[in-house]
């Protein structure tokens, strides 16, 4: 089916109690191991490219593979902007076709966060694009740094939370309650306290960035209060990493075995994705 728009699968699970898993892709073969995974939990799903990865992957290439591999799903397919830093970003990719968008203004003060998350909301909206916006700081690298960490300082203020939803009007909003991307440093503590106020007094599709490395049950738990979509790419390119070292061991990378390790490499992609789905639906997920 064609793209289809954030709302239209975070709405459900929002209501529902359960979370879209929204996963990063920088190239075709993670892309084709998530839809894989997704058509067989029968789950939406969500594919985020982040800005931090435009370097990585031709931008018109993926965008183009993307809408083509959606077209064939079963599952309904978001193409999202991960992390979009900027006015002229988030204009590039709705020209692109991307049918959610994130703003990512966390390094701005306040007041200017506000302003451009603003304008921002009020152009996607003409273009039917809803948007997710980031208040306080995620830890870590977007693109899946090592050890990332989060600074009690700069995780979401509740108060702050209730005027910057209602000022934007944004769809969705990306909290930080001791979240990091990359690779945690130690086991991850959320705010759970923190996320039950932050969702009182919000009442809209909560985000929790960097899903990897955060225990099963504290997302249970996370979605039980309120966490309706769900980033995961470090699981991801971790296992890739690891299928390549063991590949090394084996065979020693031998230049005629590329098709067969990246096969590989797709299929213990594959089934992270798998298990992250299920965790994500909570037992709820829409199957289609
Ligand atoms: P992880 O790499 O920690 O899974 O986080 C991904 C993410 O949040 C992308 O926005």
């Amino acid at each position: 089916m064609p793209l289809v728009n954030l709302n239209s699968v975070l709405e459900p699970a929002f209501k529902n109690q359960y979370a879209i898993g929204a996963f990063n892709v920088i190239n075709s073969d993670m892309l084709q191991a998530i839809i894989a995974a997704s058509e067989k939990k029968k789950s939406p799903v969500i594919i985020n490219i982040a800005e931090v990865h435009f370097p990585f992957c031709d931008l018109e290439i993926m965008t183009t593979a993307i809408k083509k591999a959606a077209e064939k799903a079963a599952i309904p397919v978001v193409l999202h902007l991960d992390h979009g830093l900027s006015f002229d970003t988030v204009v590039r990719a709705i020209n692109l076709g991307f049918t959610s968008v994130m703003f990512d203004g966390s390094t701005l003060d306040y007041d200017e966060n506000v302003k451009q998350t603003k304008e921002i909301v009020k152009m996607c909206h003409a273009a039917g694009i809803p948007v997710e916006a980031e208040l306080g700081a995620v830890g870590g690298e977007e693109g899946g740094g090592l050890f990332g960490s989060s600074n009690p300082a700069l995780y979401t203020n509740t108060n702050q939370a209730v005027d910057y939803v209602k000022q934007t009007n944004v769809d969705a909003l990306a909290v930080a309650i001791g979240n990091s991307h990359g690779k945690y440093k130690g086991e991850p503590k959320l705010d759970f306290d923190r996320l039950e106020e932050i969702k009182n007094v919000t009442n809209i599709p909560l985000v929790l960035h960097g899903g990897s490395g955060i225990p099963d049950s504290d997302i249970r738990k996370a979605i039980a209060i309120g966490i309706s979509k769900i980033n995961f790419y470090t699981g991801m390119s971790g296992v890739a990493i690891e299928t390549l070292k063991e590949e090394v061991k084996i065979t020693g990378l031998n230049y005629n075995e590329l098709p067969e390790i990246l096969q590989k490499v797709k299929n213990n992609i594959q089934k992270v994705v798998e298990h992250q789905i299920d965790v994500f639906s909570n037992g709820k997920s829409v199957k289609y």
